[in-house]
This record gives structure tokens, sequence and C-alpha cells, in this order.
């Protein structure tokens, strides 16, 4: 039997229960237009990149609009780009001038904190372990000025790794509390000696205890990201369960991409988002706000969708996870205590068989209308051509009846509320009259 979710507890609960946030890609690239790597992709100095500090003017950056956004789209955090592989920082620091608050008068951290806040979202903060601004990074493969003179210029790692932990301090001091840490990213040549990676997620914990952190110092942290992948099953390191959030794009770029219209519709989204449910994890889902700092009309389309989806379905989802139960072909289930949810991205003709769950759903409903889905148990013996029944149809296959027509919803879903575990079974329903012609007899029966 499945076992109900327990009560939220630790900092890791909040962020389990919660499955759905906004990943906010903001910075001087977003004046490129062009992918946030745009600086590495086109080797540009540092000279030609600072055409883009020059004309920083975030003046449609709407923390606030943005906050709403993303509650209304079902999200429960939300997670913004403090200073992203360019060095440039949308936060007030001491350590640099290389800031928005320079650059505009504008601290984008402080104005976004409070805004998610006020909106119910927990806060997340994105730094960026890359700095291909500081003079004590690593001219490396990724970096811009990679084949240049500079790649012969001496550089001391040791600056850099005090500059990066005290940039991290000045994010968990100077902002309240923040629940969410996503660095980015380790890769061969720079892991975690060269982030100073224990030392500096022991000051993250001391500074904010509850914080969850992820996995791309290159130490295990609370939670695993899979990038632009979406897991199918749960993920496990050396078989025991990891928490997970995969991230994705609206359009493949992290930052305003213009000229790219590569977009996952609302309803691939919705399905991408049910699934990580399903397998345990969360969905991180990206946002690249414009050169001026708002969303484009289709990024605010897309969250719009998603959110009209999510109004009505947001309990399949919110405090739900993975299920026992094995679902049907074509269906992925997701649960919370005793109410299973099944998913339904490939519209069935009129019956769902559910194996395994005969005499264990008390009642059955859309969850779009709350309208009532009648049912049966599969009985192979009533039916006129019995032969024909699936050998591998089990006697406690339950058979939903649903309506010829799919709902008009980005994705069907139907609630079972299961008997509670433990409580004896409830008595056969009287049998009701089938539809003309039909074998089926809507109603469990005993
Ligand atoms: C990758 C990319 C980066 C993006 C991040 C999001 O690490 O380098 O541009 O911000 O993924 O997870």
């Amino acid at each position: 039997m499945p076992t109900a979710p327990s009560a939220p507890t630790g900092p890791i609960e909040w962020f389990k229960a919660a499955r759905f946030g906004l990943f906010v890609h903001f910075g001087l690239y977003s004046l490129a237009a062009r992918h946030e790597w745009v600086r590495s992709r086109e080797a540009m100095s540092q000279q030609d990149y600072d055409r883009y500090l020059e004309r920083f003017d975030p003046d449609l950056f709407d923390a606030g609009k943005l906050a709403r956004a993303a509650r209304e789209a079902g999200m429960r955090y939300a997670v913004l780009t403090t200073k992203h592989h360019d060095g440039f920082c949308l936060f007030d620091s001491a350590l640099t001038d290389y800031t928005s608050v320079k650059a505009a008068g504008r601290d984008l951290v402080a104005e976004f904190a409070e805004a998610m806040r006020a909106e119910g979202l927990r806060v997340g903060l994105y730094y960026s372990l890359l700095d291909w601004h500081h003079p004590d990074f690593p001219v490396d493969r990724h970096h811009p000025l990679r084949g240049t003179a500079a790649e012969r210029e001496p550089r001391d790692l040791a600056r850099y790794r005090d500059y990066l932990h005290a940039q991290v301090r000045e994010l968990l001091t100077g902002y309240g509390r923040i629940d969410d840490l996503f660095f980015d990213f380790t890769y061969p040549g720079m892991g975690p000696a060269e982030w100073g990676a224990e030392e500096l997620l022991r000051t993250v914990r001391e500074l904010q205890p509850g914080i969850v952190v992820n996995d791309r110092l290159g130490v295990p942290g609370d939670y695993v990201t899979p990038e632009q992948y979406q897991p199918d099953e749960p993920l496990e390191r050396d078989g025991v369960p990891v928490m997970w959030e995969a991230c994705h794009t609206l359009n493949g770029s992290w930052g305003y991409d213009r000229d790219n219209h590569d977009y996952k519709d609302p309803g691939l989204l919705v399905r991408m988002l049910v699934q990580s449910v399903a397998c345990g994890g969360n969905m991180l889902l990206n946002v690249g706000p414009t050169g001026r700092g708002a969303l484009d009309p289709r990024a605010r389309g897309t969250l719009a969708a998603i959110g009209e989806w999510m109004e009505p379905h947001a309990r399949s989802v919110h405090g739900a996870g993975p299920s026992a139960y094995r679902a049907p072909a074509n269906s992925l289930y997701t649960q919370a205590g005793n109410r299973l949810y099944l998913h339904l991205p490939v519209w069935p003709l009129k019956h769902i068989h559910l194996p395994g769950l005969a005499g264990k759903v008390r009642y059955a409903q859309f969850l779009h209308d709350g309208s009532e889905i009648r049912f049966r148990r599969l009985d192979g013996t009533q039916h006129e051509h019995n032969n024909l029944a699936p050998p591998g149809r089990s006697a406690d296959t339950l058979t939903l009846t649903v309506p010829v027509g799919r709902p008009d919803v980005l994705l069907p879903v139907v609630e079972l509320i299961l008997d509670e575990p433990g409580e004896p079974e409830q008595p056969g329903q009287p049998e009701q009259p089938g539809e003309p012609g039909e074998s089926d007899q809507p109603g469990e029966e005993a």
C-alpha cells in the first residue's frame, strides 16, 4: 500500500511539497538577446561586452508582476540569477562595481526577494561559480578570452575563491531568509577543490540553516539537477532515492533569445511537470525577461495557460508525489494521502482499466469540474466477448467509464478517492443501468 506523505518537517519538505518553481535568467546578456552564453560563444572581449553595461536599464523589470505571474501559474518558489557566468551582479556587492546597483541604481535581488515573499513564494538564488569578469578566474575553455594573451596572465585562483565565498556571504546575510541556493556549475578542471566547496557549503548552512542547496558545487547537496531532460523514473544514488529538480527552458535558451522560436507548448510543459511529480521530483521552469526586464508575450501566455490548468488541478501537484500503484499505459499517477490522481495525456475511448484498484476506490471524479466518474470492477464473465478480454487483465482491475469527448483542459485528471488504509472496503453499490447496448454496469460491484 502506498504510504501517505508525512507532514512537512525539515527544510527539504517545503521543497518537495512545492513541486513547481520559476527560474529567472536576467542580466547583461538579456540585451544581446541571443543566449546567456553570448559572451563566450562569440569570444567577446570585456570591452565589447561593456556595450550592454552602458545600455543596461531594467525599467520594465517589475518583481511584483513576476511574482504574481509565478503564483498564478501555480509556482511555489522562484530562483533568480544573482550573478551569471559573465560576472554581472544583480545585487549590491561591496566587492565589485560590476552590479545592477552601480549600472542602474537597482538592487534587483532585493526587489525580487521582497516581491516573492509578498506573494507567498519561497525565495531561491542562483549563483554562478564561473566568473568571466573576475581578473583571477582562470581563462579556461569556456572563457571568452580563451586563445588570447589573457591565457598567459597570472591569475590567482585563491583570490577568486575568497571573492566567491564573500559574495555568497553577502547574498545570505543581506536579503533576509533565503530558502534555496542554486550554484552553477562544476566541470572538469573546476570542481569542489577549486570552489572550496566543503567549506562554502558549511558556511551556507551556518548562515541559513533552513536552506536547500543543489549539487553543482560538485559535492552532494539536498537535491540533484537534471537540466533540459526529463527523468521518467525516480532518481537514486547508490540505490537510495534522491530529491531532484528538473530545470527547463521555454525555448532552449535560459537568457532572452529573441530569434529562437523553438517553444515547448503549455500542454507539454504541464505533462513534464506531472511526470516530475509522478517520479518524485520538482520542475523549475525558466523565463528570460527581455533586455528591459519584462516578460515577453510568449512567456506570459505560457505561464497563464499553465496557471489555467493549475487552478483546478493543483492538488495533483502540490503536496503530491509518486504512487506505489502502477499506472496503466499512456497515463501518469500522482498521489497525496488517499487521493490518487490519474493523468490522461492520451484520451481513451470510454473505458480505462486500472489494475489493482478494484474494491479500493470509494469515489472518482474529474478534477477540473468535480463531475462524478462511474466505475465498476472488471468482471470478464459478464462480457459477451469474454474471450476477447486481454489474458493478462487481473480480476482486481477497476474500470472507469469516461465520456467520449475529451475534457477541454491541457491534461485531463481523474481524482480517485481511495479507502483509507486499514478501513473496511465499501459495500458494493447497487447496479445502475448502463448505456443502451452496453454490457458495462457503471457503479462498482462487490
Ligand atoms: C547551465 C548553463 C547556464 C544555465 C544553467 C541553468 O549550467 O551554463 O547558462 O544558467 O545551466 O541550469
